[in-house]
C-alpha cells in the first residue's frame, strides 16, 4: 500500500509534518560537527547532516548553511577565519553531538556545554574534536548563495587526522570500525551497517550481476563465487535465515506503532547475529584455507603465519614475513590458544 502526495497535496501539508518529511525524504546523512573559530577565540560547534564530498584532486567537502536571518555562529567565523573543521559524529558522542544545535550564544562555546574537548593540528587555528576518530581540516574556498537563502559552503582538505582502525590499505574507510552514525531528519540517529562491497562498475559485469541477484535470492541459498554454484547443502556450517517480520494489514495506530517497534528491535538483533555468524563464517572460511595450505613446522601459539599462493594455485604457510621474498602473500594469520588461526593486518607485524 503506497501513500501518495501530488503538489497540491504536499503545499497543504501541516507544517510540521512537511518538515519532517522533508528533512527524511533524502535519506541516510552523514553526522558530522563543524568546529569553528571567532576572532576573539571563542570556538564553536554544531552539528550538521548536509556534508558533502565535492572532489578528490583538488581535495573538497561542501555542506549546506541555512539562510544567515539570524545569527549563524558557523558561517561567521569561517567568514573571519577562513578554516573549520569537520568531525565526525560517532555512537559515543552522538547525545552531545545533537544538542550542539541548541542555539548557542556567540560567545558560550558548545564544546565546553557539552563537555567536548578541543583538539588542535599544528598551525590551523580551527578546534577539532578530540573524540572524533575522523577529523579534517579545511581552509575555506568559496560559498555559493542558492536560490532558497541557503549556501553551499566549499573548502580545502588540508589535515586528514584518522584513528588507525578506520582506514583500510587502500585508503577508503571502514566506517563501521568506528561505529559512525547516520542521520535521518534532524533528531533519528543510525548506526551503518555494512552490507557488501562490489568491484568499480564495469559495463560488461552487468550481466552477471542481474543473473546473480543475491540479495533476492533467500539467504540459506549459499552462492560460491568460484565454483559458481549455490552450496547451502554442502556446507557443514548452517547458512542463516531472513530476520522475523510480524506484518500487519488493518491495525489500530497503536497496534502499527508497536509492530514497528518490534520489527526494529528484532530486525536489529537479528544483524547483529547475522554480523556475527558472517565473522564466524569468514574465520572458518581463513581457518580452512590455512590447515589446508603446506607446511611442515608446528605453528607455535602466538606466532605469526603468513600465508602464500604459488603459480599453479597451491597454497603454503612459512614464518617469512612478505616484505622478505616475492611471492603471492594471502593474509598473515596468529595462532591462538584455541588453535585458530586469526586473521591480522600487516600493521601489526610490522
Ligand atoms: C541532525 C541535525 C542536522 C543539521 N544539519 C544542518 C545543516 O546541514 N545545515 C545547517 O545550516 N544547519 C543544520 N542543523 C542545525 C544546526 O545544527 C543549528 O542551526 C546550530 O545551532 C547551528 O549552530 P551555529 O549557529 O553555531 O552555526 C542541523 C541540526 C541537526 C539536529
Amino acid at each position: 500500500m503506497n501513500l501518495y502526495f501530488n503538489k497540491e497535496d504536499i503545499e497543504k501539508l501541516d507544517k510540521r509534518f512537511k518538515v519532517n518529511l522533508m528533512n527524511s525524504l533524502s535519506g541516510y546523512k552523514s553526522a558530522n560537527l563543524i568546529g569553528s573559530i571567532n576572532s576573539k577565540g571563542n570556538t564553536n560547534l554544531a552539528i550538521f547532516s548536509s556534508v558533502i564530498h565535492l572532489g578528490s584532486d583538488p581535495a573538497l567537502m561542501g555542506f549546506i548553511q541555512r539562510p544567515t536571518s539570524v545569527p549563524r555562529d558557523t558561517y561567521n567565523n569561517i567568514q573571519e577565519n577562513g578554516c573549520f573543521t569537520i568531525n565526525q559524529v560517532h555512537k559515543n558522542i552522538v547525545g552531545k553531538a545533537h544538542y550542539t544545535s541548541v542555539r548557542f550564544e556567540e560567545d558560550e562555546s558548545e564544546f565546553q556545554a557539552l563537555q567536548l574537548q578541543e583538539e588542535y593540528l599544528q598551525d590551523f587555528i580551527a578546534p577539532f574534536v578530540k573524540e572524533s576518530f575522523v577529523k579534517i581540516g579545511l581552509q575555506f574556498e568559496g560559498e555559493h548563495l542558492l536560490s532558497n537563502g541557503c549556501r553551499l559552503i566549499i573548502g580545502k582538505i588540508i589535515h586528514i587526522n584518522l584513528d588507525k582502525t578506520v582506514i583500510k590499505k587502500d585508503g577508503s574507510l571502514q566506517l563501521e570500525a568506528v561505529d559512525t552514525i547516520a542521520v535521518s531528519g534532524l533528531d533519528q540517529y543510525y548506526l551503518g551497517n555494512f552490507q557488501k562491497r562490489y568491484p568499480y562498475a564495469k559495463r560488461h559485469d552487468i550481466k552477471q550481476q542481474l543473473k546473480m541477484p543475491k540479495k533476492e535470492r533467500p539467504d540459506n541459498v549459499v552462492y560460491d563465487e568460484e565454483t559458481k554454484k549455490y552450496d547451502a547443502a554442502l556446507k557443514k556450517y548452517g547458512t542463516s535465515v531472513g530476520a522475523p517480520l510480524i506484518e500487519f494489514e488493518d491495525l489500530g495506530n497503536w497496534k502499527r506503532m508497536g509492530s514497528q517497534k518490534v520489527n526494529h528491535h528484532l530486525e536489529t538483533r537479528y544483524l547483529k547475529i547475522k554480523e556475527q555468524y558472517q565473522e564466524v563464517l569468514e574465520l572458518y572460511t581463513w581457518n580452512q584455507r590455512v590447515y589446508n595450505s603446506k607446511f611442515n613446522f608446528e605453528p607455535l601459539t602466538g606466532s605469526i603465519y603468513h600465508l602464500y599462493q604459488k603459480e599453479n594455485g597451491e597454497e603454503f604457510l612459512s614464518q617469512i614475513p612478505p616484505e622478505d621474498w616475492k611471492k603471492t602473500h594471502v593474509g598473515s594469520f596468529k595462532l591462538d590458544l584455541d588453535r585458530v588461526f586469526i586473521k591480522v593486518d600487516d600493521s601489526e607485524f610490522e
